[in-house]
């Protein structure tokens, strides 16, 4: 397998990275994950603009232009082959003697290689199980950063449950996923939490969003408490990974019936128009 290192094309076991590359020691860094479909990446544009976006919130300048970073990106999709996949690509700071003071001069480490893409239909067909756990992550959720230990402390908790994702609420608010954005549907009113600096926002998402308004669901970026959450008519979580994801279970309860419901149906096949 390949890997592109700060633009060079090289083979992955070859990537070299400095014990003092501040993305490894003080998860210094932003990054995305983009899904390719039939050999195209999907919503590459804005999955370049968040990543710039993230990198500009914690002042970091990315040496590359979007071209730069595209072109990059289909080298190494046509030297692997590869037509359904993930892009992983992130930006570190770069390496600098250890300090917590941003450094003026690191130039930065850009790493982009390809991850096998998740077996999801089954998932997408049955639906999955949560738990709600507190958000204990930081206060800016809105940054992609590669610092990510708040997510994977929440995302243990739903493994030690057997779930497959942890909802995450503050003061009794949902906000998001450990790895997804959480939406609800009651009486056909369908709801997320706004973009603020308490959840990132997905690219799917905003997808999601669009499909709403286009084909005039009812839909409104406003906050659901937990108690609303339990007693939604559906729940669905949304990620590029995962793509519209029901779920159907929140903490042992079921919710519509442990089966899909029919918006949850119905936003998932307008979601694979898009993707194909
Ligand atoms: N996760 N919220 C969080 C905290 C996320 O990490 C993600 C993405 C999302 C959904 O964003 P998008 O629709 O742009 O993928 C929401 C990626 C896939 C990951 O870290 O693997």
């Amino acid at each position: 397998a390949y890997m592109l290192l700060n633009g060079e094309l090289i083979e992955r076991s070859e990537g070299k990275i400095d014990i003092e590359d501040r993305g490894f020691q003080f998860g210094d860094g932003v990054y995305e994950v983009i899904s390719v479909y039939g050999g195209h990446p999907f919503a590459l544009n804005e999955h370049l603009d968040r990543l710039f976006e993230s990198a500009r919130k914690i002042y970091m300048n990315i040496p590359y232009s979007k071209t730069e970073l595209e072109d990059g990106i289909k080298r190494l999709l046509q030297k692997e082959k590869k037509n359904n996949c993930y892009v992983y690509m992130q930006f570190s700071r770069g390496t600098s003697i250890r300090n917590h003071i941003i450094p003026k001069t690191a130039t930065g480490t850009l790493i982009i290689y390809l991850l096998d893409a998740k077996q999801i239909d089954e998932w997408k067909q049955k639906g999955i199980k949560t738990v709600i756990t507190e958000d204990i992550r930081w206060l800016r959720c809105d940054i992609k950063t590669t610092s990510l230990l708040g997510n994977v402390l929440v995302k243990q908790k739903a493994v030690e449950k057997n779930a497959s994702e942890a909802i995450l609420h503050r003061d009794g608010v949902v906000t998001e996923g450990s790895s997804t954005n959480v939406w609800i549907v009651k009486d056909r009113l369908i709801r997320t939490h706004p973009a603020d600096h308490f959840i990132l926002n997905g690219i799917t998402r905003r997808e999601i969003l669009s499909i709403c308004e286009n084909h005039q669901f009812r839909c409104m970026e406003q906050r659901f408490t937990v108690d609303e959450l339990l007693e939604a008519d559906e729940i669905f979580i949304t990620s590029t990974t995962l793509e519209v994801m029901p779920v159907v279970e929140v903490d042992g309860q079921k919710i519509s019936g442990g089966k899909p419901g029919p918006i949850t149906r119905k936003l998932q096949s307008l979601f694979e128009q898009e993707i194909q």
